[in-house]
């Protein structure tokens, strides 16, 4: 039997995801918005597109919780976007109520599922999922990193005329403005770019990833960056799905793990069929591990704001 995908929210992230697991026919997608027509509309869309890519593949467009049943991943990208001027913080009060309501709704439809959580600011609304739904930790994770570090990857290669695909990159902390880029474990072909970048070019580069986000919501204006997004977030379903064993830095539930305890911070972790399968611990330097802490603490303000013992 084919898996099945909840995405919910069919907003941008939650359609171009949806559009990317059919091209890919790994598995049935479901589309779930609040918006009445909207998630049925883009579903039937999508299910025209099958015989195109020649996949055998169900799409599903609705309003009702209830038909979240059977699914094995459940990807949340319900909420608000933000827009020119707002930080992803500015959307806690907004976007809170939404990933509590959704999350009752995945706590009792799909109980064994694993969760992946974009909706912003993101590691605090994976803290809110897991607190919710009483999931074990290891089967909620938020993406955040993945997406850090591709843009990352991005501005290394646009540097150095390369293929970005020679690139690797490593984005750890929370998915926000104090986001931690990793130069010292940011290399191509394996060569570190501290060895082939000046100090102050990797400094305007890692100041180009931490505001990657703004700098595409400043071009819109209308809301956020959404293809980097969904690829992202694709990949980490598809390591769920295909039970890969991808190393990926996503936000993971931390108890202990880099002297944080209890709070939903981006590591690098292992993922596959039962979620994060494990979470990679690095030693970090004293400058890495003051600006890791620094995001630490702010992901923490923002959970002690909203999540109610
Ligand atoms: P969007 O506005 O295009 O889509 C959001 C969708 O959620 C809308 O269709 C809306 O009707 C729906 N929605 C609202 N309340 C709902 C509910 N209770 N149940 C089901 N659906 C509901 O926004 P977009 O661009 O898709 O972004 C979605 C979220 O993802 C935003 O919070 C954004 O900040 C975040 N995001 C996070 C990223 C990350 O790296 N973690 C990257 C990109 C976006
Ligand atoms: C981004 O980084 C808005 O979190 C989203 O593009």
């Amino acid at each position: 039997m084919r898996k099945k995908v909840a995405v919910i929210g069919a907003g941008n992230v939650g359609s171009t995801l949806a559009q990317l697991v059919v091209q890919s026919g790994i598995a049935d997608v479901l589309l779930y918005d609040v918006v009445e027509g909207m998630p049925q509309g883009k579903a039937l869309d999508l299910m025209e597109s099958a015989p195109l890519w020649g996949v055998s593949v169900n799409v599903t467009g609705t309003n009702e919780p209830s038909d979240l049943e059977g699914s094995h991943v459940v990807v949340v990208t319900a909420g608000a976007a933000r827009r020119p001027g707002m930080s992803r913080d500015d959307l806690l009060g907004i976007n809170a109520d939404t990933v509590r309501s959704v999350g009752r709704d995945v706590a009792l439809y799909c109980p064994d599922s694993v969760v992946i959580v974009v909706t912003n600011p993101m590691d605090v609304m994976a803290h809110l999922c897991w607190s919710v739904t009483r999931f074990p930790p290891e089967r909620v994770m938020g993406m955040g990193g993945l997406l850090d570090s591709a843009r990352f990857r991005t501005f290394v290669a646009m540097e150095l005329g390369v293929s970005p695909q020679d690139v690797e990159a490593l984005v750890l902390g929370g998915h926000g403005d104090q986001m931690v880029p990793m130069p010292r474990f940011t290399t191509v072909r394996g060569v570190p770019i501290t060895r082939l970048l000046p100090p102050e070019r990797i400094e305007s580069l890692i100041t180009r990833t931490r505001n990657g986000g703004a700098e595409i919501v400043s071009l819109l204006k209308t809301g956020s960056a959404y293809y980097a997004p969904a690829a992202s977030t694709f990949q980490m379903l598809r390591a769920v799905l295909l039970d890969e064993k991808r190393v990926i830095p996503a936000a993971a539930y931390l108890d202990g793990g880099y002297g944080v305890e209890g709070l939903f911070v981006g590591v690098p972790v292992v993922i596959g069929r039962g979620g994060v399968e494990r979470i990679i611990e690095l030693e970090l330097n004293e400058d890495e591990r003051v600006f890791f802490e620094i995001s630490v603490q702010a992901v923490k303000r923002l959970v002690e704001q909203i999540v109610r013992p």
